[in-house]
């Protein structure tokens, strides 16, 4: 059987519609079948005057990228890869890291109910199986922020079964639920939570999102570049105490010293 698959869109516009209950989160829906990554055309289209709120939606992406240089898999129609372009104030811009993967965790339950948990920084987990993750690209104009993109993964339909190498460290929301799930809905719920978590006080976003980490607790392994020699990488092993307010990780070392280390360029690995 020869299907054409660009005769039908795979994700409904309408039907997304019809769920999403923002002002301003996804008003401006930009969908659009394959993409190279929809960071970059989120920021062409923020360069054209796009609206606060606006979303950049694919149904592939061909280079699709995580944190840290890695690669994100964004096979066809059956995930989810958007990205928001906003035009946050200071204090938003550094919430932002909380914000974003306390929606998609609001959002998956509102929409499938599986309860999800959030792995320091802001991998979206399910029993220690990463399900989503979150990129955030800014821009200051001269002290001030400008722009942020915010991407967001999330594997709705994808059965990670397929891929050897992925299988043990990923999974989807239809492998874990068991059923194949609406991306509009999900894409919608999540936007639904991330309008008001996006306009919630900022100790409410730290409550939330501290509360919905399994790190805290847990033995781990940091790794970041170090700041003093270039292409370095530093190590930081410990007991995971506490988040700052800004979301920075307190670690307690071995030698009964802590250490403090942003929510940056950071590499995780918890016993869980
Ligand atoms: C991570 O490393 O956990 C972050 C993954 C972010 C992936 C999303 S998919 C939509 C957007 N476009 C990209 O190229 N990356 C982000």
């Amino acid at each position: 059987v020869v299907v054409d698959v660009n005769a039908e869109p795979l994700f409904s516009q309408a039907r997304f519609e019809s769920l999403l209950g923002t002002s301003w989160a996804g008003r401006e829906l930009h969908y659009l079948a394959t993409v190279g990554s929809t960071m970059d055309v989120a920021r062409g289209l923020a360069g054209d005057g796009a609206r606060h709120g606006a979303v950049v939606l694919a149904d592939e992406q061909r280079q699709g990228r995580g944190r840290l240089g890695r690669q994100w898999l964004s096979p066809r129609g059956v995930n989810l890869y958007f990205s928001i372009i906003l035009r946050p104030t200071v204090d938003r811009l550094r919430a932002l890291a909380m914000i974003a993967p306390l929606a998609i965790v609001d959002g998956l339950r509102q929409a499938t109910g599986l309860a999800c948990t959030l792995k320091w920084p802001n991998d979206v987990q399910f029993e220690a199986r990463k399900l989503g993750g979150v990129l955030i690209e800014s821009e200051l104009a001269g002290d001030e922020p400008a722009l942020a993109i915010v991407g967001a993964g999330i594997n709705v339909n994808y059965d990670p079964s397929h891929e050897s190498e992925i299988s043990a460290i990923a999974t989807s929301v239809m492998k874990e639920t068991g059923t194949a799930q609406e991306r509009e809905l999900v894409l919608a719920e999540t936007l639904n939570a991330f309008e008001d978590w996006y306009e919630a006080p900022v100790a409410a976003v730290q409550g939330a999102w501290r509360s919905r980490l399994t790190t805290l607790g847990q033995q781990v392994r940091v790794s970041f570049p170090s700041r003093v020699e270039e292409g370095l990488t530093t190590v930081e092993e410990g007991l995971a105490e506490d988040v700052t307010a800004h979301g920075s990780l307190v670690l307690r070392r071995a030698d009964g010293s802590s250490v403090t280390l942003p929510a940056g360029e950071v590499s995780l690995r918890q016993e869980a």
